[in-house]
């Protein structure tokens, strides 16, 4: 097994009576990518920030790379790449210097930094954006910059939290492509996000919080089967909420989501052909997934 790179244990902070961050225990191995799902206002940015030495924890272990977590300590800033949740861009700067003032501050010659700066503002697709002010760029294209920013020191461990919110669809899937090519290289990841196919697709390792606690962690695949069934069925009808009454006998776990029907079970294909004999009603049959996880587990949305 690979050597642990962040140890927390009993990890706890608050925020006046409030418990943000409720004695939690994580361990993120080298190489891995780790991630951190949970609802708004779970905890998810206090961690990471306790994690970069930007917030001070008020109890509890937290290691990076064996050292003991001080805050401000600027060894820790050296190691790792940061991705913070709000854009910390010089406005007045231009995209360029932005990154010039990274690459000096981690000590680059000029001639690395022009090398890399190229590299990275072609991967952030912003080559042609050198020269703008950071103040006139879109939303999506200061977060690419950001992410690129913490590239720039080519670090072994990068931390992001919710790197593609923003991000159009085709911005975000060159991020992942990306992501998942420094985890090929042997740098660990650890990200929170919103997407749940981001966390599928990007994360060996999840782990869910919610109000501060730690509610489940394990792989992706390993979340889904302990948690729901392996297939859910959508039902929507176009009369209304009320006629889906009319499936009240169906076999399998039934929810209610607004409009919709869903039911969670195992090989759902005859209970899918029942529905369509009706007519009214549109259905949609797939596998379960960590959104379905992640409903049940935090109790969101899915209660009226
Ligand atoms: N500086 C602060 N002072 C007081 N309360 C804070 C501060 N920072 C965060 N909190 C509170 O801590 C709780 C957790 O916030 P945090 O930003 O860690 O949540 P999150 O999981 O990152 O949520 P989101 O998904 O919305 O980004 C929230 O109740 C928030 O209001
Ligand atoms: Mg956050």
């Amino acid at each position: 097994m690979q050597p642990t790179i962040i140890f927390a244990s009993r990890l706890a902070k608050r925020y006046g009576e409030r418990v943000v961050v409720d004695a939690i225990d994580f361990e993120v191995r080298r190489g891995e990518c780790f991630g951190f799902l949970g609802p708004n206002g779970a905890g998810k940015s206090t961690t990471m920030r306790m994690i970069v030495g930007m917030t001070p924890r008020d109890s509890g272990r937290l290691e990076v790379l064996g050292r003991d977590v001080v805050p401000e300590d600027p060894w820790i800033a050296q190691q790792l790449g940061i991705v913070p949740q709000e854009n910390n861009l010089d406005p007045d700067l231009a995209v360029r210097e932005n990154l010039e003032i990274y690459g000096r501050y981690f000590g680059l010659t000029a001639e690395l930094r022009r090398e890399r700066i190229d590299q990275l503002l072609e991967f952030a697709q912003l080559s042609d954006r050198g020269a703008t002010p950071v103040r006139i760029l879109s939303g999506g294209m200061m977060r690419r910059l950001v992410i690129a920013r913490a590239l720039i020191a080519q670090p072994k461990m990068v931390i992001l939290d919710e790197p593609t919110t923003g991000l159009d669809p085709q911005a975000r899937h060159l991020i992942w492509q990306r992501l998942a090519k420094l985890k090929e290289s042997g740098v660990t990841l650890l990200l929170t996000t919103h997407y749940m196919e981001e966390a599928a697709r990007l994360c060996d390792r999840l782990l869910i919080l919610n109000n501060g606690r730690i509610l489940d962690q394990g792989s992706p695949e390993e979340l889904i089967a302990r948690h729901v069934e392996p297939e859910v069925l959508e039902i929507w009808s176009r009369t209304g909420f009320s006629s889906l009454e009319v499936f009240g006998d169906l076999p399998g776990r039934l929810e209610r989501v607004g409009d919709s029907l869903y039911v969670h079970g195992d090989r759902l294909e005859p209970v899918r052909q029942r529905v369509l004999e009706r007519s009214g009603y549109s259905c949609l049959l797939r596998p379960a997934n960590l959104e379905d996880v992640f409903l049940r587990l935090t109790g969101h949305e899915l209660k009226e």
